[in-house]
């Protein structure tokens, strides 16, 4: 059956304008990130993965997560941990800052998570996950979703017997990695798997691994019957990807719109980090964003530029040397966006490798 991705669907009572969900990565899904996914047609936006831990001791960087600007909704904020009582206070603290769902994470396979007994861990102990669901469902009033992995190990079939558990737990909408643990980002995201989990659930379930191309996604919603598609490494430094998933192919950016768009990313997470810790934080951008000139003579020489400089001011300057039409599109852009109490400044907890 052909799914429009230009039309909604729910979660329990929070309706999603589109079928396209933004994913949650460590080290990417700043505010500026999601927002932006959000005006390039995601229908939700993620959070990364916040520690439970780190809100239950008040840590200040990790509160610093629980900033939502209106213009994002509908957001999830993600949380991770195995303790039922401290993911549940979690989650009152996520409801309170105002998302509108609280996603738990059974995916992360990095070490540094898996080791505490959380993230993909999660997956392997049936009994306490349904016990996380469980008390972190009666804790907040907003519906609570679960994000998974397939399972630890390769071949793993664990989300099938966990995925039905979790929903009896009261997960209201299931997401499904099916890559394992073990697998991290290599070989396919099998989504036969997810076909199979949806057959046995009564809740929507979003297909998330190896979304890149409009034919993918929709390929997805026909086959396995998922209600939304989740895009990830495709929209790193490329809203235009989300804009194409929903749309249908168009146009490449002109070169001005992707200069115009990575500066305003530049000047919103300055605002959000600070200039210190975003100078750091977006060199990882530049060479994404200017990949999608497709002119390698252009972008590698000027991403290697620009990764040198000390400050923003400096990269702005280079880049508006390199598009100077940029300049006015950037001033649109900034016209057009809320204006918000934005002078938080964030130190970011977790860095740049994969959750989920
Ligand atoms: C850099 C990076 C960070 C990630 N961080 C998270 C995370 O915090 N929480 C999570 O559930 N998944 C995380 N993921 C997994 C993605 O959400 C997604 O499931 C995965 O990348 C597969 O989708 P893709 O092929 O569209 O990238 C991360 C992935 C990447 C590449």
């Amino acid at each position: 059956m052909q799914v429009d991705l230009r039309s909604s669907w729910w979660i329990r009572d929070v309706e999603i304008p589109t079928r396209l969900v933004l994913a949650p990565m460590a080290g990417v899904s700043v505010q500026a990130f999601r927002r932006q996914g959000r005006r390039f047609g995601a229908g939700l936006v993620c959070s990364e993965m916040v520690s439970c831990a780190g809100l239950q001791h008040g840590n200040e960087r990790t509160l610093g997560y629980l900033r939502i600007s209106p213009d994002e909704r509908p957001l999830a904020v993600q949380i991770f941990g195995s303790e039922p009582g401290v993911m549940a206070e979690a989650a009152r603290m996520v409801e309170d800052a105002g998302a509108d769902l609280v996603d738990v994470n059974f995916g992360c396979p990095v070490r540094k998570v898996t080791k505490t007994g959380a993230g993909a861990t999660m997956l392997e102990d049936p009994g306490r996950a349904s016990r996380v669901v469980e008390a972190v469902a009666a804790a907040v009033s907003v519906p609570v979703t679960v994000k998974m992995r397939r399972g630890l190990e390769d071949g793993s079939r664990a989300c099938i017997e966990l995925g039905p558990r979790l929903v009896d737990a009261g997960a209201a909408s299931l997401t499904l990695h099916p890559r394992s643990a073990r697998q991290m980002y290599t070989g396919e995201a099998d989504h036969s798997l997810t076909a199979e989990l949806i057959e046995l659930v009564d809740v929507p379930v979003v297909a998330s691994g190896d979304v890149g191309s409009p034919a993918r996604a929709r390929a997805l919603l026909a086959t396995t019957g998922c209600a939304a598609v989740m895009v990830g490494r495709a929209a790193q430094g490329n809203p235009w990807a989300l804009r194409e998933i929903v749309d249908g192919p168009g146009e490449p950016p002109a070169r001005e719109e992707v200069v115009a768009e990575l500066l305003l990313f530049v000047r919103e997470t300055a605002r959000e980090l600070g200039e210190g810790r975003a100078t750091g934080f977006l060199k990882k951008f530049y060479g994404w964003y200017l990949g999608q000139l497709r002119a390698p003579r252009i972008t590698r020489p000027l991403k290697q530029e620009l990764v040198q400089l000390a400050t923003l001011e400096e990269v702005e300057a280079r880049l508006l040397a390199a598009a100077p039409r940029a300049a006015e599109m950037l001033e649109r852009l900034e016209g057009e966006l809320p204006q918000g109490d934005d002078d938080v400044v964030l130190d970011l907890p977790i860095s740049i490798y994969g959750g989920g």
